[in-house]
């Protein structure tokens, strides 16, 4: 069962236009769509303190969201939830895993660079909220 509150709580504090409630629904159920849920270790009560949703079609992996609670941000979870899921896309049969992020967001592009992905290309206003431009980048796998 995915916590879909905490999932949505980290959502809203971690977006300037948050997906809706319906549109996390929308993937759980879709059978291309997978969502990794990070929280404490045991013996702390569970509680969602980050998150990655993507799909995998053909030899493509797609990184929709991901997201981090402000109050656990610095402490490695990103990177943990992008190597796992990519680990998981890799034996699924993915080549390339794709993703956009706004040329403002310096935390996570730090990230993606820090983990191999590079500029690909930009999308002219991407984002409806500023008609801010995404780049667009890519992280192919080796062989
Ligand atoms: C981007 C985000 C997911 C990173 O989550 P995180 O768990 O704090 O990231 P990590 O601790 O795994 O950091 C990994 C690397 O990312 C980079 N990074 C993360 N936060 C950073 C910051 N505030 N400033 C600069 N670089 C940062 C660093 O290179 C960091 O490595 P380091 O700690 O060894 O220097 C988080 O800031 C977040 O949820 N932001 C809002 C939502 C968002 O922008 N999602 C991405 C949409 S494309």
């Amino acid at each position: 069962m995915t916590d879909i509150n905490g999932i949505w709580a980290i959502e809203k504090v971690s977006f300037p236009t948050p997906w809706s409630r319906f549109s996390f629904l929308a993937e759980l159920g879709h059978s291309l769509s997978h969502t990794l849920v990070a929280g404490p270790p045991p013996p702390q009560p569970w509680q969602a303190w980050g998150y990655i949703i993507y799909w995998v079609v053909a030899d493509e992996m797609h990184i929709l969201n991901l997201a981090v609670h402000p109050l656990h941000r610095r402490r490695g979870l990103a990177r943990r939830l992008l190597t796992v899921s990519m680990a998981q896309a890799r034996e699924l049969g993915a080549q390339v895993a794709w993703l956009e992020v706004r040329p403002s967001n310096t935390p996570a592009l730090n990230l993606y660079h820090s983990l191999g992905f590079k500029k690909m290309g930009r999308r002219p206003r991407y984002y409806d909220d500023t008609q801010e431009d995404a780049l667009l980048l890519a992280y192919y796998w080796e062989g």
